[in-house]
């Protein structure tokens, strides 16, 4: 083969020996710059090896370099040097009753966003994004209707505590009688007290019947949910007049919630320090700028 080689007379480069019907390749060297560049990238390399992170071992990679750099370090610096920075803030809010941090107009504006940023973290997935809640039982935080009331205590001690949480010893509690499959009422009964749910509510309900379920109502509904149907935040039973609905106030929805009852259950924030103390007051705040009020 190597007598084959020669230099071509054109291009003045020699030829690889290959040939193929007659034609020939040129054996052209690799330009000098593409080389260098090549072997400035091997050096790079090695370099980048030792500088970073990225030493194979068996199932991932080394996690920090020779020179003990590693993003996560880095991550935890900076969440570091941000949380110093805001403790001017947050040590403040830990320190403070919740009122004495609303009547600081600093405070009050760093809780707001700080409590926004929480509740995105923690919140949204049950309460939407925007705390607009969610179809199922997940209440809407932007409005006027609370179960267990909208003050800033009231908020603050939901939060902390927790609703039918069994790990919270304080969690809110209460329970509706499931009074379909426990056989408190029949289903005569059922489809009376039904629709006088729809007749308090404003919805297009059969009269007569709804007329002996007001005695029904009365009878087995009253104590919680009041004689009016307007609700008790000690029972955190919803308001039955309006039209916010946690489960539906279709005939086939309140049929369900009366026969087998319905039990919201919300994370207790404070227990074992989900949250800490001032993340509490903060998400408390921001939810009370959204609805809170009575
Ligand atoms: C796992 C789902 C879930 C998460 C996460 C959650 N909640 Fe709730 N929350 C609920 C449910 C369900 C209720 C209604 C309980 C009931 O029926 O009484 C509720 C009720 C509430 C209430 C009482 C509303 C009222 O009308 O009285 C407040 C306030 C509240 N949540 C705030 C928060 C905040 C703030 C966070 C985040 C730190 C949060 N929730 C996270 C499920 C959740
Ligand atoms: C022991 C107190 C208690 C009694 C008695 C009671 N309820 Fe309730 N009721 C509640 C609570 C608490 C809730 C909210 C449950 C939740 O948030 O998961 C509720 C929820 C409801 C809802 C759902 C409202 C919505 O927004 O979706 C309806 C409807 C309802 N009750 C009707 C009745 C009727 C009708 C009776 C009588 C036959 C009755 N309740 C008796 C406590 C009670």
């Amino acid at each position: 083969m190597a007598d084959k080689k020669y230099v071509d007379e054109v291009t003045g480069t020699e030829t690889t020996g290959h040939e193929w019907d007659g034609i020939q390749e040129l054996d052209t060297p690799m330009p000098k710059w593409w080389l260098y560049t090549l072997y400035a990238t091997i050096v790079w390399a090695f370099g980048y090896v030792i500088a970073y992170p990225a030493f194979p071992i068996s199932s991932s990679i080394s996690e920090s370099s020779a020179l003990g750099w590693s993003s996560r370090g880095l991550v935890a610096d900076q969440i570091a040097e941000a949380r110093a920075e805001q403790s001017v803030y947050t040590d403040q809010i830990a320190a403070k009753a919740i009122e004495e941090v609303m009547a600081d107009p600093d405070l009050l504006r760093f809780s707001q966003a700080g409590g926004a940023a929480t509740f995105r973290a923690f919140c949204s997935q049950c309460h939407g994004g925007a705390g607009s809640g969610r179809p199922g039982g997940y209440p809407n935080l932007q409005d006027d209707d609370w179960l267990w009331g909208g003050t800033i205590e009231d908020l603050h001690y939901t939060i902390s505590n927790g609703i039918r949480n069994e790990l919270s010893p304080d969690a809110r509690f209460s329970q509706m009688p499931a009074f379909g499959a426990d056989g408190i009422l029949g289903g005569e009964e059922i489809a009376q007290v039904v629709e006088h749910v729809r007749n308090i509510s404003g919805q297009e309900h059969d009269a007569a019947l709804a007329a002996e379920g007001a005695t029904v109502f009365a009878e087995n509904c009253a104590a919680c949910h009041g004689e009016d149907g307007t609700g008790s935040h000690e029972q955190g039973a919803p308001n039955l007049t309006d039209a916010i609905w946690l489960f539906g106030g279709e005939r086939e929805d309140i049929a369900t919630t009366v026969r087998y009852s319905r039990a919201g259950v919300m994370p207790a924030w404070a227990y074992n320090g989900y949250l800490s103390d001032y993340e509490i007051k903060m998400v408390a705040i921001y939810v009370h700028s959204l609805g809170g009020g009575l």
